[in-house]
């Protein structure tokens, strides 16, 4: 089925209910303050600025996010849980808040709570939120975002509970207000959605099927953001390489390589100097897309490609629909032509079937291949998805033992990669003050790596989202510590 693009008039319709919301929000003695929780992968991040757009233009003010609903000592106004259900601990820590906000609402019943997110699209939690948690007023999924200004209406002023989870499959809302964290890094989505059905995932049954954005409106934002000072920008999809696959007309752009390469052209001249993308599956990933990175300088040499596993018994039983021995030859195909690149990857461990002997090849993959980094995680079945269904699930103590021995091994991996880095001189775009440590600045390389470092700097706007060249000192198993020696 083609994408379609909710049509502008869907969105100016907000407009109304954002302005009576805005209306009733100003003429509040205090302004009306709202928190964002936000759970799971960068979509949600991203989308969650979405969020704080729309709500900042009905009026509330964005506080962080403090426990119980309060700020400062005041309970918000309004509430909103962006979740996550990729694991099960991810729902139970949902589950966990949304309960605590209930003494909140209790004190100040018009505390607008609302859920919404990737969890929200199940049925099975829609009705224990219904049955449980009576607190909460607006309960959404991941399609219906751009209608949040519609469901904060009709809460406030028909003072209704409102579950809405109907949605049309197959579209693309264009033109909501963002309100970005950061005023030099800047995330962009180029597709929403999964037609994979890897057997242990639930994304493809909660954020629907693929929906790309045309290349005309992916341009247009990216060259908006280099003229607002953007240095950096990561690509949003959970499978960037099959990009544009569901567009009827693209502009003549046929492939992610193309729209990679299009993107590397609008910037040229611009400050906008990083691009970055993920996800990226391995069975999809091109001779093109890796010779369209290695041309374009703007193109951050480091690629996410999660393995999953390395037993290719497994990845069979996974749908990955690639080989232990394919993706080892793709690594090398990509380390051919970019030597320095930063490579990162996802394992699960404890795949329902996964032996002793297949745990041995995720061992020995990763011994191969040398990640700079690997997010490991033990498998959590899904409820609807194939792998919960099988009844030859990992006894918990072997998988404990397995993800500590994978973990010990990937550490050793990551600090050899790093002590490597000591007395050579990267270029870092330096992000402000370090959280642990404030007499030193934190930034990340081309590769992704996270620099502390010490800087004569006078004022922090001299330093933030400037680009800057450190001499590496010292390394850390997540981190490496530095001097500056040059800025831009
Ligand atoms: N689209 C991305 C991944 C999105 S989910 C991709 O295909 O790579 C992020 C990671 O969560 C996955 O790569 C996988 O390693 C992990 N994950 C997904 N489902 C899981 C489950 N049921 N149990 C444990 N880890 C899971
Ligand atoms: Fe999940 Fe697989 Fe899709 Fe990634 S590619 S989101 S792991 S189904
Ligand atoms: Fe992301 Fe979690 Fe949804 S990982 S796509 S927020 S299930």
């Amino acid at each position: 089925m083609a994408t379609k693009i909710v049509p502008y008039e869907d969105i100016e319709k907000q407009k109304k209910y954002i302005q009576c919301v805005r209306e009733k929000n100003l003429a509040k003695e205090e302004k009306p303050i709202a928190c964002i929780k936000t759970f799971g992968c960068q979509m949600n991040e991203h989308d969650s600025e979405k969020i704080a757009g729309m709500l900042e233009q009905m009026g509330y003010v964005l506080v962080p996010d403090e426990t119980e609903g309060k700020y400062d000592g005041r309970i918000c106004d309004l509430v909103i849980f962006n979740t996550c259900c990729i694991r099960q601990n991810a729902e139970e820590k949902v589950f966990g808040h949304i309960g605590a906000l209930k003494g909140a609402k209790r004190v100040k019943p018009d505390m607008v709570t609302i859920v919404c997110g990737c969890m929200t699209e199940q049925l099975h939690i829609v009705e224990e939120i219904n049955k449980k948690y009576k607190n909460v007023d607006i309960v959404f999924g991941t399609h219906n975002l751009h209608r949040l200004p519609e469901f904060v209406y009709n809460s406030i002023f028909n003072n209704s509970r409102i579950c809405e989870l109907s949605h049309t499959e197959g579209e693309v809302a264009e033109g909501l207000p963002i309100k970005r964290e950061s005023s030099f890094k800047a995330w962009v989505t180029i597709m929403y959605g999964c037609n994979n059905f890897c057997t242990y995932c639930i994304v493809p049954y909660v954020r629907g099927r693929e929906r790309s954005r045309r290349m005309t409106d992916i341009l247009e934002e990216i060259r908006g953001l280099a003229e607002s000072g953007i240095r950096e920008i990561t690509l949003l999809g959970q499978n960037v390489n099959s990009y544009g696959k569901d567009l009827m007309e693209n502009d003549g752009c046929r492939s992610f390589a193309d729209l990679l390469a299009a993107i590397c052209v609008t910037i040229e001249g611009t400050g906008l100097k990083r691009i970055r993308f993920m996800t990226s599956h391995p069975k999809d990933l091109s001779q093109e897309l890796i010779d369209v990175m290695a041309k374009y300088p703007a193109v951050c040499k480091q690629l996410h490609l999660p393995v999953q596993a390395g037993s290719t018994e497994i990845l069979n039983k996974m749908n990955r629909k690639y080989t232990k021995e394919s993706y080892l030859d793709l690594v090398a195909r990509i380390k051919e032509k970019m030597p320095d690149i930063v490579l990162s990857t996802d394992i699960i461990v404890g795949f329902p079937e996964e032996t002793d002997e297949d745990f041995e090849e995720t061992l020995d993959l990763v011994r191969k291949v040398q990640y700079d980094m690997a997010y490991t995680f033990i498998y959590s079945p899904r409820v609807g998805t194939p792998a919960a269904k099988n009844p030859n699930q990992v006894p918990e103590e072997n998988v404990k033992e397995r993800f500590d021995r994978l973990v010990e091994l990937q550490s050793s991996v990551d600090r050899a990669k790093n002590e490597a880095m000591v007395g050579k001189v990267v270029e870092v775009l330096c992000e402000g003050l370090s959280r642990t440590n404030i007499n030193r600045f934190t930034g990340r390389t081309e590769g992704n790596k996270i620099v502390n470092f010490v800087a004569d700097v006078k004022c922090l706007r001299e330093a933030e989202g400037k680009f800057v060249k450190v001499y590496i000192e010292k390394a850390q198993t997540w981190s490496l510590e530095g001097h500056a020696v040059e800025w831009e």
